[in-house]
């Protein structure tokens, strides 16, 4: 009796093992299954994304979800480029592998089979992306947090909400087969590709102090920018004049910004257009006035690094 209750007790046990391991094993494949089916970027799609990014030898790119190493391959070869693909299914890894080899670019780029979630990603100065909306969405916090102000991004027919491109193209594909229903009315079937290209901007929200030494009689304008990706927007408070000026066309390339805003100088409404590069909690740049050929003065400014705002929120 007792023997036959603990042979009972074992095939529970096991049982119970057995199930706890289909379940911890089917959550580990779930985590590692790719959220975007394999689908290969055409190559003329390929050399418009990285003609569009501007690729050069000087650049790492980095392409997220990189299926056979198509796009970092070709990068690594024809422009003389490094590269990283990284990829969650290991077939797509060890066919990158084999494909750098035949290239002949096996030293200028590396393949890591991982999740793109997990990967730092700091290093790239261009990322291509051939994903879906909402995983572009959900990776949107992780390229301002991990990539430098100025990395170029460049996405495959996927957009990124919000974020509006600074530049979009459509590629038309001639494909060699031609959809059943499309028979009738077409001899050639052109597939379209969109792509879109981004540049990620520096962080310049809050609030800055904004001199010009040399209308060192003036003083000091304070500005209050409100950033929306690329665009800006906000308010110039000029010394202990109450009533603030409007920052137009305010925009940010990179670490390049530009603004305007115009202001009363003796009675005459002056258009002051500003230029400069950012650096973390600084602003270097020239002012200058239209209508005023002669004038173009040093500007810069500091930020209240408390009031700096994330580019997500
Ligand atoms: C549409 S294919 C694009 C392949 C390649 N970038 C191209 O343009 O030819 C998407 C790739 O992303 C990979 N993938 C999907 N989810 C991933 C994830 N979370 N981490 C890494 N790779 C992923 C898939 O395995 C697939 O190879």
């Amino acid at each position: 009796m007792i023997i036959m209750k603990r042979q009972i007790k074992r095939i529970l046990f096991g049982l119970l093992s057995s199930f706890v391991f289909v379940i911890l094993s089917t959550a580990g494949l779930q985590q590692k299954r790719p959220e975007v089916p394999y689908v290969p970027t055409p190559e003329e799609v390929v050399v418009e994304m990285l003609s569009m990014a501007n690729v050069s030898g000087d650049d790492v790119v980095y392409d997220l979800g990189c299926g056979d190493g198509r796009i970092v391959i070709t990068a690594a070869k024809e422009l003389g480029c490094r590269g990283v693909g990284i990829d969650i299914d290991l077939t797509r890894i060890q066919e990158s592998r084999v494909n750098a080899s035949n290239a002949g670019v096996s030293d200028r780029v590396e393949f890591l089979h991982m999740d793109l979630f997990e990967a730092d990603i700091s290093q790239a100065s261009v990322v291509t992306l051939y994903l879906l909306s909402r995983v572009n969405l959900r990776l949107r916090p992780k390229l301002f947090q991990e990539l430098k102000p100025g990395t170029r991004v460049v996405s495959h027919d996927f957009s990124m909400g919000e974020w509006t491109p600074d530049k979009s193209t459509v590629i038309e594909e001639r494909v060699d087969y031609v959809p059943l229903q499309d028979t009738r009315f077409i001899d050639d079937y052109w597939n379209k590709h969109s792509v879109h290209f981004w540049i990620i901007p520096a962080n310049v929200s809050g609030t800055w102090k904004l001199t010009v030494p040399t209308l060192s009689r003036e003083k000091p304008y304070r500005l209050e920018i409100d950033q929306n990706f690329q665009m800006l927007k906000g308010k110039a408070y000029e010394g202990s004049v109450s009533l603030p000026l409007d920052i137009r066309n305010g925009k940010i390339n990179g670490d390049r910004l530009e603004f305007f805003f115009e202001r009363k100088n003796r009675g005459r409404t002056e258009k002051m257009h500003f230029e400069g590069i950012v650096k973390d909690h600084d602003i270097v740049g020239f002012v200058r006035i239209e209508g005023k050929p002669d004038f173009e003065e040093k500007w810069h400014a500091k930020r209240d690094p408390s009031t700096k705002k994330s580019i997500e929120e």
